[in-house]
């Protein structure tokens, strides 16, 4: 039996924006969702008691890091990832794939997989699509991912094709090889922005009837409007009933650019990886605390905000912080940031379940200005 189900209470009338209620083993999420990024087993400088105050329900780890250190096996003598994380909620363990692209200088590859040179020490790891199933068994998130090739947005025709037949194939023997069934292994579809490629590429996926398929290869370097494009040829090749996860995004405004185009799920370091640089995301629009001029600024980083960072610092403190490089800068930012996107995601799906998909992405944009 399986432990996942994915239901869909409301598709918005005038977009292919959905909501749904997705059943995990570790507990049911509403979607749309957005996941935080733990990469090594941490969302870097929030307690898992505050991560859960931002209203997060699910969060992303990744394989290539947690194998590097401290190993998988590790991972699995110290009770698993959610014993580790203590995080009692729904976990996903990306595969690898990305660093292909992120980490390309450092990375090889061939049919049978890629090997790296630890970007720590410069020793080998190797993953192939039947060590990514093995070490994410050991891992024991709730949702893992095959091992994809994801190239950059500039790679040629031909690149392109050859990394989705090598998805495909890739994806293969990661179905063959998966043995848990307590944890749902999705799909990865690529194509970069060829519209041809993409239908290829996920209708070769369908066949394997994973849970769920995610969208890879996007936001690699190419304009939104491309990104906005690619989904709108995409999704309506994906299954209906299946959750979609569209990896490694992104700026709020993709964020409702996506769920209008039939996306449930994302992932993106921009709120926490902005936040510690000292970058909020508000509901008037994006705020550089260092700037000078909240200087003597005792106002709320954003007023409608109910984090501690907003309920009790004036942006004048908080500015402070990050001048004198304060690590409770970064902490109250990353809290700030992950409860802005988790109450973004809550108003797009109260929009979707009221068929209003349309009139949010207008009604929020008016109120960050062009640079949402
Ligand atoms: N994260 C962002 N994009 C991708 C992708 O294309 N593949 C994988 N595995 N992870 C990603
Ligand atoms: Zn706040």
């Amino acid at each position: 039996m399986s432990k996942f189900a994915f239901s869909l209470l409301a598709t918005d009338p005038k977009s292919m924006a959905r909501a749904g209620l997705w059943e995990t083993p570790h507990g049911t999420i509403e979607t749309p969702a957005f996941m935080p990024v733990g990469t090594a087993g941490t969302v870097k400088g929030l307690t898992p008691d505050q991560l859960a105050a931002t209203g997060a329900k699910k969060i992303l780890a990744n394989t290539y890091h947690l194998a590097l250190r401290p190993g998988p096996e590790v991972v699995a003598d110290l009770g698993g990832l959610h014993r580790f994380f203590d995080w009692s909620g729904p976990i996903l363990t990306d595969s690898g794939g990305f660093q292909i692209f992120s980490l390309a200088k450092l990375s090889r590859m061939t049919e049978e997989g890629v090997t790296f040179r630890s970007h720590l020490d410069g020793s080998a790891l190797n993953l192939t699509p039947e060590k990514a199933m093995s070490i994410q068994e050991f891992l024991g998130a709730d949702v893992i991912m095959c091992l994809d090739e994801c190239p950059p947005a500039d790679a040629p025709e031909e690149h392109i094709l050859r990394a989705v037949d090598r998805t495909t194939r890739w994806a293969a023997r990661c179905r063959e090889a998966h043995q848990r069934s307590d944890q749902a292994l999705f799909g990865i579809v690529q194509g970069g922005t060829i519209e041809s490629l993409r239908i290829r590429s996920a209708e070769a996926l369908l066949p394997f009837d994973f849970p769920g398929y995610a969208v890879g290869g996007l936001s690699v370097g190419e304009p939104p409007p491309e990104m906005y494009r690619t989904l709108e040829f995409t999704t309506p090749v994906l299954p209906v009933q299946k959750p979609r996860y569209l990896m490694g995004v992104g700026r709020p405004i993709d964020l409702i650019e996506g769920v209008l185009r039939g996306i449930d799920l994302f992932d993106c370091v921009m709120p926490t990886r902005n936040g510690r640089n000292g970058m909020a995301f508000t509901s008037t629009g994006p705020v550089r605390l260092k700037n000078a001029r909240h200087l003597r600024d005792t106002s709320p980083l954003d007023a409608e905000c109910p984090c501690q960072a907003c309920q009790r610092f004036s942006r004048g403190y908080l500015r402070h912080l990050f001048m004198c490089g304060e690590m409770l800068g970064p902490i109250l930012l990353t809290l700030h940031n992950l409860t802005f996107y988790q109450r973004l995601m809550k108003g797009l799906r109260e929009a979707i379940l009221e068929g209003r998909g349309i009139e949010f992405r207008a009604s929020q944009l008016a109120r960050w200005g062009e640079s949402g």
